[in-house]
């Protein structure tokens, strides 16, 4: 969305997530492109997700043995980000030593196939089975952009300063590096920072978990290593991924996707008393809130020189029990990278092994939290956040609940839409609206209240643009902006004033529930768009057209 220049103010924030210090924006949602992307660039970016999102037929090269046919049947939350699916490594473990079974070419299972002939099993001989959930780090070209001189900078690997937490970074080759000699990167991506760079984890996914050979990995996966029966279940020569009339590969194009792809609103931007407590307890010492991605002149604009808060320092550490068994290149059987938590607020499960789900957010976080002990670097931040008073452990998770959270979401479903504005009502007249106060949210500014500089964001953000405009009422102030002041009510939170007489169901809002407003709905069928989710259960369907049914006639 294009901000106006007058809507751009300043105010004294540390940090305004990507932009400049002091600037202020409406922050993307989640799955959105980089804000000042080029037309070109998001282009591409648009074109990366929908063969993100597509899913390849075999007759494309998909298999013979894969785990899914599309990138965002497991990145689906949203797509690009993490999802509840999960894939299976395996090999053998003695004493907690990992090694690879003796012709298995690699760890990564990949449970279907083509055919139940060419079908890949977990051989018999493993002993150790884990799961990794499917992760993301949202934003790759920012995390992609972090210097690595800057990751170095904070190993420590032999606890000089002794305070339990070393870290350790995971070096690798891209597979794109064609020169010999280069030196190694740094690590940041996959659960035990074995990938360092976005075109190398899309060829490392499209051949591992798709089974679609390419430039940079032209092998085809055999079942269980089995060359003999590769040979009588792939036809389709390799590379099975090649390049468009335009000269990308697929590998390319979900590359272009996955780079451009937004940083993770967090509402409050700064000052949460949880914050605080998140960085003397020592969670901040593996979750590093703050870095700045390099200046490289080949870098995009929208890239290049950001500030981000991804709270995380992408590198190893020694997890005790909660370690997976598994050896990866470089990284230990009892490793793990440290996480991201900038989107924390929709994940479901946590952890690499999905060993925090279900529940509330609040229940997630503290399983989460209890699991990084007793064992490894982190113990001593969980013991200390097990110590602290049940207020100050509600904090902290309160401030975890702000990654992710998008300005006026009062309801928290990813949209600002009607049913936010009595919590933007409720904000606007208290006096004084700290980081703490759930009002925050409202607070874009972070001046202290809720006034008319933060209503102006909100009109900006307001994704209902037929009732956004209309005054109903004739008071000559958009209706948005009497509910949002409180000057008019709105009991069914539809948007409009009561004193219109709105009724339910008159999505075009001329005064009837008729075959206009049916076409309303059933040309959102199917969608989460709020107006015509009359039931805001989250989807339009049945129960919705039931509501308006119900509805049918002349407004009251
Ligand atoms: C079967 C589910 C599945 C499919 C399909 C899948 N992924 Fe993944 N993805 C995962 C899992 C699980 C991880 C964590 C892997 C690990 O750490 O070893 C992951 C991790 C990643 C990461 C690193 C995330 C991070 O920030 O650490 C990238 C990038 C990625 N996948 C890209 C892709 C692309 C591109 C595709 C499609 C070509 C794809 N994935 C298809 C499950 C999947
Ligand atoms: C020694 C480094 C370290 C410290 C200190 C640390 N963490 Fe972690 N954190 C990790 C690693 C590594 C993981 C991944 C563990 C796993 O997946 O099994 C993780 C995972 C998480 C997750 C789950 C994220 C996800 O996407 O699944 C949350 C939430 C979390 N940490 C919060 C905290 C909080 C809160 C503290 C302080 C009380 C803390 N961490 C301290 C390293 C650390």
């Amino acid at each position: 969305m294009l901000i106006p220049k007058t809507l751009l103010l300043t105010a004294p924030l540390a940090v305004a997530g990507v932009a400049n210090a002091g600037e202020i924006f409406l922050q993307p949602k989640a799955g959105d492109p980089l804000r000042g992307l080029t037309a070109a660039q998001l282009a591409l970016f648009e074109e990366g997700k929908t063969l993100y999102s597509t899913p390849i037929p075999s007759a494309e090269g998909m298999g013979p043995i894969f785990n899914k046919s599309n990138c965002q049947s497991c990145h689906s939350t949203p797509t690009g980000g993490w999802g509840n699916a999960s894939v299976t490594h395996f090999g053998m473990s003695d004493k907690g030593s990992f090694s690879m079974i003796p012709g298995e070419p690699q760890t990564l299972l990949q449970e279907f196939a083509v055919s139940e002939f060419c079908k890949e099993h977990v051989p018999a001989e493993a002993n150790l089975t884990a799961i990794r959930m499917t992760n993301s780090s949202m934003a790759f070209g920012m995390v992609e952009a972090v210097p690595d001189s800057a990751i170095a900078a904070l190993e420590d690997p032999d606890d000089l300063d002794g305070d339990g937490v070393s870290g350790r970074v995971h070096w690798v080759r891209p597979l794109e590096e064609t020169d010999a000699n280069a030196p190694l990167r740094a690590g940041r991506f996959g659960w035990k920072a074995q990938v360092a760079t976005v075109l190398s984890f899309s060829a490392d996914a499209t051949r591992n978990e798709m089974g679609i050979t390419n430039r940079l990995l032209m092998e085809e996966n055999a079942p269980n290593g089995d060359a003999a029966r590769l040979a009588q279940c792939d036809p389709v020569p390799e590379p099975e991924d090649i390049a468009d009339a335009q000269g990308f590969a697929f590998i390319d194009r979900v590359t272009h996707f996955q780079r451009y792809l937004s940083v993770p609103p967090q509402t409050p931007r700064s000052g949460m008393s949880g914050e605080s407590l998140f960085i003397s307890v020592g969670c901040a010492k593996c979750h590093v809130p703050e870095w700045t991605t390099s200046n490289a002149p080949a870098l995009e604009d929208a890239i290049r020189g950001q500030v981000i808060r991804p709270y995380t320092d992408f590198m190893l550490h020694d997890m005790g029990l909660q370690g997976d068994g598994v050896a990866d290149g470089y990284a230990w059987e009892t490793e793990l990278r440290t996480p991201t938590l900038w989107n924390l607020r929709t994940r479901d499960p946590m952890l690499h092994n999905g060993a925090a789900s279900g529940g509330t957010f609040s229940d997630r976080v503290r399983t989460a939290i209890a699991l990084h002990g007793p064992y490894g670097e982190a113990a001593g931040s969980a013991a200390a956040f097990a110590k602290l008073p049940e207020a100050q452990k509600a904090q902290l998770v309160a401030f975890l609940d702000s990654l992710g959270r998008m300005e006026f979401d009062g309801d928290g479903d990813g949209h600002v839409d009607a049913l936010d504005l009595a919590s933007f009502a409720m904000a606007y007249a208290t006096p004084v609206v700290t980081p703490d106060n759930p009002g925050a949210m409202h607070d874009i500014d972070q001046d202290g209240d809720v006034d008319e500089t933060d209503l102006d964001w909100l009109v900006q953000a307001y994704e209902m643009p037929e009732s956004g405009n209309a005054d109903c009422n004739g008071n000559g102030v958009a209706d948005v902006r009497d509910i949002a002041r409180g000057t008019s009510l709105d009991a069914g939170a539809d948007g409009v004033p009561d004193e219109c007489g709105a009724c339910t169901g008159d999505l075009d809002g001329d005064g009837a529930v008729n075959g206009l407003d049916l076409g309303v709905l059933l040309a959102a069928w199917g969608s989460a768009q709020p107006a015509p989710d009359l039931n805001d259960d989250g989807t339009v369907n049945g129960q919705d057209l039931g509501v308006l049914l119900a509805a049918w006639g002349t407004c009251p």
